[in-house]
């Protein structure tokens, strides 16, 4: 047996095994056989691949009973079928959400919550203004929030896209806007780093998180930009000696992030500190989200296909920049997994990140135009192998080489 019963994951299932453990349901479908047995086809998902199941017995009242996305426990037989392995499910419970342990099915971020949240209040605890300095403690002592800002992805694809990708985001950002302060004085250091810390804070009611991570009716409907207000709001009534100028000033840092109207910023940066916000935030999504895109794009020349978001194709250079860390090779933790979106949602999302700074149709005629932007879609799946969460204890959070999508459930 590849791992003790009720922790076997995917990659360990060898013909044979016998399996008792929770997955992920995906592409559950009714067949008949030739002599007219119905039987279901379907998926078993966890963040470390997926293989093909076949329910022989009561088929309809387990298509009844589970749909896509669910997550059941499965007791079942690990077989050989046609040189490949395939799971003969002989019971399915359903799994209460509430009991689901979601590192298990999602790829999460490689840097410990709980250090990048103490990060952040190291970092507040050395801002000087009393009044954004007591306001951003409050964002911190909201227990609820805080837990969906350390769980949260924070997009559905390209950038930080995966569990605790929003927390590593906002760390990241912040540590960028206290580097902007350092380089140009004249920035208020404070407001930049609380507008840093707040300005996707909007996201943890934007999605539900969950094996498909598609986005809330109020994520649908108003916007991380809108909801991001709207807590700062609750939180400012609180507060009824803050100052009314810092309030406008940090509602606009949200408001604007974005930088322009066609990334869903409402109104473009008007000062300087929301303008190196818009800056910082972008840079961020971008080194995250093309450091994948190439990690996983470029082939033995180093070029990657043609990216239609960025108008380019991309290279990861060989040699000399292999220390460089984010092109490396395989990253710091081995090789990285290549996304399976088969149980991805198809449906359109919202306007996103500012990632999408270029609509499809501005791709450039000819031949380029044939080619994928960020699409996860030509990429084949495969199942590689999880790497270990580190925690770290150094003074700034130590994030490594996120864990790439080996499970694109949160992606497309
Ligand atoms: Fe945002
Ligand atoms: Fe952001």
């Amino acid at each position: 047996m590849a791992e003790d019963i009720g922790t076997i994951m995917v990659e360990g299932i060898r013909a044979g095994d016998e399996i008792q453990s929770e997955f992920i349901l995906a592409d559950i479908r009714l067949g008949q056989t030739k002599n007219g047995h119905a039987f279901v086809g379907l998926k078993l998902k966890d963040r470390t691949g997926s293989i093909e199941a076949r329910v022989w017995d009561r088929a309809e009242a387990f298509g009844r009973a589970f749909k896509n996305g669910d997550v059941a426990w499965i007791r079942g037989q690990a077989e050989s079928y046609q040189n490949l392995v395939q799971v003969k499910v002989t019971e399915a419970r359903t799994v209460l959400v509430e009991t689901i342990d979601w590192t298990r099915f999602l790829p999460c971020s490689p840097c410990d919550p709980e250090d990048m949240a103490a990060e952040l209040a190291r970092m507040i605890e050395a801002m000087s203004d009393p009044h954004l300095k007591g306001l951003m403690r409050d964002l911190l002592a909201d227990e609820t929030l805080m837990a969906s800002l350390k769980k949260a992805p924070a997009a559905k694809r390209f950038h930080h896209a995966y569990l605790g990708g929003l927390m590593e985001h906002t760390v990241s950002v912040a540590r960028a806007a206290l580097a902007a302060a350092d380089l140009y004085p004249f920035l208020n250091r404070d407001l930049l780093l609380a507008g840093a810390i707040w300005h996707d804070v909007g996201k943890t009611r934007e999605f539900y998180g969950g094996p498909l991570n598609d986005y809330t009716d109020e994520g649908r409907l108003l916007g991380h930009l809108v909801i991001g207000v709207a807590i700062l709001d609750e939180k400012l009534a609180r507060r009824p000696d803050f100052p009314p100028e810092a309030a406008l000033l940090l509602r606009h840092l949200i408001v604007s992030h974005h930088g322009e109207y066609e990334l869903g910023s409402p109104k473009k940066p008007k000062i300087l500190e929301a303008l190196a916000l818009h800056q910082m935030d972008d840079l961020d999504a971008k080194m995250n989200g093309l450091g994948d895109y190439i990690r996983r794009h470029a082939d033995e020349s180093g070029w990657t296909d043609y990216n239609r978001l960025m108008e380019r194709y991309f290279y990861r250079p060989t040699g000399w920049s292999s220390a460089s860390g984010p092109l490396d090779e395989d990253g710091p933790e081995g090789p990285v997994g290549i996304p399976d979106t088969s149980a991805v949602s198809a449906e359109p999302e919202p306007p996103r990140e500012a990632l999408s700074s270029a609509p499809e149709s501005a791709a450039p005629a000819g031949p380029e135009q044939q080619a994928e932007p960020f699409s996860d879609s030509k990429v084949s799946p495969s199942i590689t192998p999880a790497q270990p969460r580190r925690s770290t204890r150094s003074e700034t959070a130590d994030c490594p080489e996120p864990r790439r999508n080996q499970l694109s459930l949160l992606g497309d």
